[in-house]
């Protein structure tokens, strides 16, 4: 006879290819803490309701903290064998605590706990992430505040646009960190319920006290439909997703610092701590970091992919499948961790070359709206304006000179109302401290920006 767990109806041994195949240890192992954590609650719930003695509760509980620690101490080897974490700490368990351990698994099945386990995990990960994010968005407005005046071309498709301030630029990231923040923090509700007692998808014969598993695991609701609580992984796709998001968002950062950093835009250095060399041209230095951050995100988005294919044709209620939710997850949770991390150590040492960004400033006409601006300020309409500004460029571009370039008569011959104080209203410094709509890149505007920003962060 099968000396496995549920082996009391078959009469073969498991074929060892298939051990290997069902079995998920070296993937759900790091589970231990949390299906160790639903188990005491479990035997605690069931000591409440009389299902099992006190006596017998606090031993198994006992004994449970000693299988915790024999893991952490690598003392349980991890075998194919008894295919999961959910059998193994109960294997261990029965070491531990003779057959009194065969009273654990009383009104549960695996479907139930292993939706618990991933519930458990994963609020501590959200919330560790949340604190992550945060972190960043530390060295994210550190970096801006210390070049809170320093001006770069603002682009739209790639072009040159506007000039606008590199702190409104970086403000623009921790914009959507702090939505990437709000989507997982709202995540955290639907992660918060509570999914024991389902078992094995209707529910259970015993007078379990569901609530009061709640209570002591901490869960904000107990789920409500007992098939609906073994065959979700909503939470986990909505997770993968909104990390997904957020690792887009890290990408697109990376490619703006791989060009910035490019000799071409000269924008950024980035410190020898945080770049590589090549092994065959001595001159390189390499933005690995971002670059790895960006290419990371396919994978991250390879995770989304992977869990909603495996999810979309599973009929009610718990299906082997299933257990292939966890790579996806752990892995995203593992490569968002580490992005955050190593972005929020480089920050503080990137070095920023104002002149760079202002020389590139100064080419490419990005005063030709504030031109068009200070002729509407006189009079014109502005889709004239935007006429008369465009032929202006067109004159200047054949001189091979920029608007502030020419002469004053140069461009009265565009327009009579132009004055001799064109000059300062297109100048790069009146371009910025006019820009006073809220949300803009003025001084004033961003200077507020960060301190909103700081005090968000308790800087
Ligand atoms: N290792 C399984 C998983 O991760 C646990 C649940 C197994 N349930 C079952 N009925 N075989 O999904």
């Amino acid at each position: 006879m099968s000396e496995k767990l549920w082996g009391g109806r078959f009469s073969e041994s498991t074929d060892e290819l298939v051990e290997k195949f069902n079995a998920s240890i070296d993937v759900d192992k790091r589970l231990y803490a949390s299906d160790i954590e639903g188990s005491i609650a479990h035997l605690k719930m069931m000591a409440k309701v009389s299902i099992i003695e006190e006596e017998e509760a606090r031993a198994l509980i006992q004994g449970l903290g000693r299988v915790k620690d024999r893991i952490e101490k690598d003392e349980i080897a991890f075998s194919n064998s008894l295919e999961d974490i959910h059998m193994h700490v109960e294997d261990a368990l029965g070491r531990e605590c003779g057959d009194l351990a065969r009273k654990l698994h009383t009104g549960r099945s695996r479907n139930d706990q292993v939706a618990l386990d991933v519930r458990i995990y994963l609020k501590k990960e959200t919330r560790h992430l949340i604190g992550m994010l945060r972190a960043f968005q530390r060295a994210l407005v550190g970096l801006a505040r210390e070049h809170q005046d320093v001006i770069m071309p603002g682009y739209t498709h790639l072009q040159r646009a506007q000039p606008v301030l590199f702190a409104h630029h970086l403000l623009a990231y921790y914009e959507m960190f702090k939505r990437d923040i709000e989507r997982l923090s709202d995540s955290l509700k639907r992660v918060d319920v509570m999914p024991l007692g389902a078992a094995a998808l209707a529910g259970t014969t015993y007078p379990l006290d569901r609530e009061y598993t709640r209570e002591v695991l901490g869960f904000g609701s107990v789920s409500d439909n007992s098939i609906d609580s073994v065959s979700d992984r909503d939470f986990v796709i909505e997770f993968i997703s909104h990390a997904s998001i957020c690792m887009m968002h890290l990408s697109r950062m990376s490619e703006e610092l791989i060009l910035w950093s490019s000799s071409e835009f000269s924008f950024i250095t980035i410190s020898d701590a945080f770049t590589t060399g090549s092994s065959i041209m001595p001159q390189k230095k390499n933005p690995d970091v971002a670059e790895l951050v960006r290419g990371k995100t396919g994978r991250v988005i390879g995770n989304l992919v992977s869990i909603l294919t495996l999810m979309k044709s599973l009929p009610m209620a718990y299906n082997k499948d299933m257990q292939e939710d966890k790579e996806p997850l752990f892995d995203t949770v593992d490569t968002l961790n580490i992005c955050l991390d190593v972005y929020t150590r480089m920050f503080p040492h990137i070095r920023v070359n104002q002149e760079a960004m202002l020389a590139a400033c100064q080419r490419g006409f990005l005063n030709a709206t504030d031109f068009a601006d200070y002729l509407v300020n006189r009079g014109m309409p502005f889709r004239q304006a935007h006429s008369v500004a465009g032929q202006a460029v067109a004159f200047a571009l054949g001189q091979n000179k920029e608007l502030e370039q020419l002469s004053l008569s140069e461009l009265h011959s565009f327009s009579d109302l132009v004055q001799e104080d064109v000059y300062g209203f297109i100048s790069l410094e009146q371009m910025i401290a006019r820009r006073i709509t809220y949300g803009g890149t003025g001084f004033a505007g961003v200077k507020e920006a960060l301190d909103r920003a700081e005090k968000e962060l308790n800087i």
